[in-house]
């Protein structure tokens, strides 16, 4: 057989793939096309009530959403596909102040220009969707980018992409019983959350998550830090403890979040961890933090490195801010060939937007002075503030950690919890329930947030509190 495609002399001294990365005109190409579009998104300079030219058009798009879906959207919200920083424009032509940012997706906001320049670049590949059998260079450089954070302060020596953090905990999962074959129960705690697959909704302690579904009985529940007892650290222990006594070889696994998330935004601190932690290893329990949620929110890259728990980490799952989802695990740990696999990794956009935003965060966002720090404070403060003058007593509770926030607005119930929101959203806020217990008003603010919007932020949560429920 000849060459199909004779390669005219000269041309081998670089690959194509290579030509397109290097090539200036691309790279001007691309520049102008995010100047073009940020210049565009300047216009969205702040919080803007629905304009009445839109508001029937939207109300159609919404509607028919809903119907096609089966379940009306939550809010009344379609995008138009512009944002700027923490600010998104509606199709009813509101701007709001998105303090939930797609459950935590969006740590740069709405349309970073270095954001979109990655996800342009990203677009120009061959394939949009890159997969395990066939992966292109972002695959390895993702991939590479999160072990050289992980392991730094722990074990964590390899990494597998997923499509997201339910399907990293699926892996996480598999990964942990077939090292420990055949124990199959699962350590976990009251209130936690991790996805919506058939195990994570067993998992997951939620039971309204899988009203109808059948019950597998497979998840041991630990109580999770209580910090108004001051032996809770104790009385979870001694729970793990029998529950390892009446099913001793037979636990995989004990799975947590470094933070409870949707279970009400509950810290712990690490001296609540370490013991359960240490028995875990004792009982060659793997241990595997979900930090789908608290990965690069915590103020570092990991919040096992916030709560300086990395040594006992066996498994890692993140997802959202990382735009794809990925498994990470010891070398101990790395599972026969076939146990975990699947066509889709992520979308080359996806991969070059998430390793953005990730050298990004090291550029001033991180450690105890960083940015992410900064944000908490000015917030909680400000929370506080209320809850001590105009808001007494009604905006309680004020915590989280990093950039993921909450307080317990009026009086905690369901109905009144929804109902502020749902008022804050009209207010020009976007937020977003937590726990269940009571339920708290929960925020994922974007670490692009300047000061001037956290106040702003703060005035439209004062002005809603203050309308009652
Ligand atoms: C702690 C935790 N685990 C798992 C998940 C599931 O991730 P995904 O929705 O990407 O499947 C979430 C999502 O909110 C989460 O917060």
């Amino acid at each position: 057989m000849g060459h199909y495609f004779p390669t005219p002399k000269g041309v081998m001294s670089s690959l194509v793939g290579h030509q397109i990365q290097q090539s200036e005109k691309v790279k001007k190409l691309i520049k102008e096309l995010v100047e073009e579009v940020t210049s565009l998104n300047t216009e969205l300079g702040g919080i803007r009530s629905p304009l009445p030219e839109f508001q029937e058009s939207a109300k159609q798009k919404i509607d028919s959403t809903g119907l096609l879906r089966g379940r009306p959207l939550h809010y009344k919200y379609i995008g138009t596909g512009a944002g700027r920083g923490p600010y998104v424009e509606l199709e009813d032509g509101s701007i709001k102040l998105d303090l939930i940012n797609g459950i935590g997706i969006h740590l740069m906001g709405h349309s970073h220009p270095r954001v979109m320049a990655a996800a342009v670049r990203g677009s120009l590949a061959d394939i949009l969707t890159q997969g395990n059998l066939q992966p292109n260079n972002e695959y390895r450089l993702f991939t590479e980018k999160l072990i050289k954070i992980a392991s730094k302060k722990s074990h964590l020596k390899h990494a597998w992409i997923a499509t997201c953090g339910t399907m990293a905990n699926e892996n996480a999962l598999k990964i942990a019983r077939q090292k420990n074959s055949p124990a199959r129960f699962v350590l976990g705690f009251k209130d936690a959350f991790a996805g919506r697959s058939t195990l994570m909704a067993e998992v997951t302690d939620n039971p309204a998550y899988r009203q109808g579904l059948p019950e597998y009985h497979e998840v041991l529940r630990v109580p999770f830090y209580d910090k108004r007892d001051p032996r809770s650290a104790e009385k979870s222990l001694t729970i793990m403890k029998e529950h390892v006594a009446k099913h001793e070889g037979n636990i995989a696994l004990f799975g947590f979040e470094p933070m409870l998330g949707e279970g009400g935004y509950q810290a712990a601190p690490r001296d609540f961890f370490i013991p359960l932690l240490e028995f875990c290893k004792s009982k060659n329990i793997a241990v595997w933090a979900d930090e789908v949620q608290t990965f690069t929110r915590t103020g570092e890259y990991f919040a096992f490195e916030t709560l300086d728990i990395g040594q006992y980490i066996d498994i890692c799952t993140i997802a959202k801010t990382a735009q794809v989802g990925a498994t990470l695990y010891t070398e101990e740990y790395n599972p026969k060939p076939g146990l975990i696999a699947g066509t889709f990794s992520g979308s080359t956009p996806s991969l070059l937007a998430g390793i953005e935003m990730l050298d990004m965060l090291s550029e001033g966002y991180l450690g105890p002075q960083g940015r992410i720090m900064q944000i908490h404070k000015r917030f909680i403060d400000g929370i506080n503030r209320l809850n001590e003058t105009t808001c007494k007593g009604i905006a309680q509770d004020a915590g989280g950690l990093g950039l993921m926030i909450a307080f317990t607005p009026h009086d905690g119930k369901k109905e009144s919890v929804n109902a502020f929101l749902n008022k804050l959203f009209e207010n020009g806020v976007m937020a977003f329930p937590c726990g269940k217990d009571p339920v708290r008003a929960r925020f994922l603010v974007p670490a692009i947030i300047q000061d001037p919007e956290i106040d702003i932020a703060l005035q439209v949560i004062e002005k809603t509190l203050l309308e009652g429920v």
